[in-house]
């Protein structure tokens, strides 16, 4: 069994048991309830998504109200509370990435996938999703594809990592333009002597 089986049966399996009372082994005894999103990241993770059925499993687990596990899932977009495809896209629209031209990035994946917000396609391949600042503003505008980054994206930049997601051809991750992480493009414009220590 692998534990994706009806949504509305869930349990973990057995290394996922054992995965789940090591991460409970790293709280403070009382506070074990804290796990409650590592937990519900592992029970995604084995089913797909955060039904109702890990929402109630993992509050049993840790001997919490349901509503409380259902305020955490129903504010963090990481969970999904819906089935979701192969590749989900997490585009982020929040300032920084909307002046760094998001928009471009999110007309690329709407015109390539045919989705909206909060769509699936038939065959399961791309889920869309609008997300807040993913914390890699340096690098704006940013795309988050399942648990990777791709960043300092543009239409046609976006439009090839989706074809190549399409293809089979995994991109490379980080930053899509030519530079080394952050650094600025054409190389560092600072400590450029040798010797220069920071
Ligand atoms: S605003 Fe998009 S990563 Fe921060």
């Amino acid at each position: 069994m692998n534990g994706r089986g009806a949504a509305g049966i869930f349990a973990f399996t057995a290394d996922n048991l054992k995965a789940a009372n090591a991460i409970l082994a790293k709280y403070p005894d009382g506070r074990q309830q804290s796990a409650v999103m590592p937990l519900l990241d592992l029970a995604q993770r084995q089913l797909g998504w955060t039904s109702p059925a890990v929402i109630e499993y993992v509050a049993d687990f840790l001997g919490l109200p349901a509503i409380r596990v259902w305020e955490v899932v129903s504010f963090y977009t990481m969970y999904y509370r819906e089935p979701v495809g192969k590749y989900r896209l997490h585009i982020c629209t929040t300032t920084p990435c909307w002046l760094r031209g998001s928009d471009e990035v999110v007309r690329a994946c709407k015109e390539k996938t045919g989705l909206d917000f909060g769509e699936t396609d038939e065959n399961g391949l791309f889920t869309l999703l609008e997300v807040e600042c993913l914390g890699a503003c340096v690098n704006a505008p940013v795309l988050q594809i399942n648990d990777d980054y791709y960043e300092d994206l543009d239409a046609d930049r976006t439009a090839a990592l989706l074809d190549a997601l399409a293809e089979g051809r995994p991109p490379t991750t980080g930053t899509q333009a030519e530079r080394l992480n952050s650094a600025p493009e054409g190389g560092k414009t600072t400590l450029l002597e040798s010797d220069a220590r920071c």
